[in-house]
């Protein structure tokens, strides 16, 4: 579909924009019983829940909804770094998309799905070159599965790196008893012990900090929830990494907008380009980083 066809349509309460907290508008999606909500800053999904089901994303309880702020929870974009910036550490971690308006550029409700696609608008100054040239929308379709993408495109006339991640909090029964089977086997680079690379030899089980960039992941992982009896299959694309994050006990407990307990019941899995797998986009040149939420279970 061309961005021309998907312009705004009245489309019913399908498609609904209402006031959040703190003035950040709220953009609610429905496609039949399954509902999503999106921030408009940072186009931050806040919760997805597909039809007939309970709530699939965590949601710290005591994440704040304020301008400027990232929302602990969802699905943060980050963008068009991935972590520390390479260069320059007073830049924010992740970027800054994350804290951005974005516009609701395009809208539409059909049979298929119903989607939205929202365009960063322009951000602080203090970012302007970092982002001069550089056009980035997100795009998720609602449907029997959550379908989404960034996209990113050089409109300048030199090469210019850009590093990303859906950077996706899951809601579990219990972080310990989760797998993720598929990376068995993958090489991996731990925050945790300096960004050494090692390989995960055994099935992951989480009963620590754990902040680890996988390389060169397979593009459907799995994520096996037996306290909750379900499974949800994770489809990538334009990804170099998987990163697989739970801060556990102690980190969580310094961040303020991080719920004490809420280590228990979450871990991210995010897509990414990460750390210096940042993607060099010629000229005219469009990345697009996307993954599918399906739910097998
Ligand atoms: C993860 C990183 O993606 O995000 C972690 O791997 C980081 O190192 C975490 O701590 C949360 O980042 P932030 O900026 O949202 O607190």
């Amino acid at each position: 579909m061309t961005e021309e066809n998907l312009s705004h349509q009245r489309v019913g309460d399908h498609i609904q924009l209402k006031p959040g907290l703190n003035g950040l508008l709220e953009i609610h999606l429905k496609y039949g019983q399954a509902s999503l909500t999106l921030s408009q800053q940072g186009a931050q999904i806040t919760s997805y829940k597909p039809d007939g089901h309970s709530e699939l994303l965590w949601l710290s309880r005591t994440a704040d909804f304020l301008p400027g702020k990232a929302i602990r929870g969802g699905i943060p974009l980050c963008w068009p770094w991935f972590g520390q910036h390479l260069d320059d550490s007073d830049q924010p971690q992740h970027g800054y998309a994350r804290t951005s308006d974005f516009d609701l550029f395009a809208s539409q409700a059909d049979d298929q799905s119903t989607r939205v696609v929202l365009r960063l608008n322009c951000p602080n100054p203090k970012w302007q070159e970092s982002v001069n040239g550089l056009r980035m929308e997100f795009e998720v379709r609602l449907s029997k599965h959550l379908w989404m993408e960034v996209r990113t495109i050089n409109l300048s006339d030199k090469d210019i790196k850009v590093g990303a991640a859906l950077h996706t909090y899951f809601q579990v029964a219990n972080a310990s008893g989760v797998q993720i089977p598929e990376i068995k086997g993958l090489d991996y680079k731990d925050k945790t012990r300096g960004f050494a690379t090692f390989n995960q030899s055994e099935h992951l089980t989480v009963e620590s900090e754990t902040d680890r960039v996988y390389l060169n992941p397979p593009k459907v992982v799995s994520l096996v929830d037996p306290g909750q009896q379900q499974t949800l299959e994770i489809q990538t694309w334009g990804n170099t990494d998987l990163v697989v994050w739970n801060p556990w006990k102690d980190n969580a407990c310094k961040m303020a907008d991080f719920d004490d307990e809420g280590y228990t019941s979450m871990i991210c899995i995010e897509p990414a380009n990460a750390l210096d797998n940042q993607v060099r986009l010629a000229p005219g040149e469009q990345h697009c980083l996307g993954k599918i939420i399906r739910l097998c279970s």
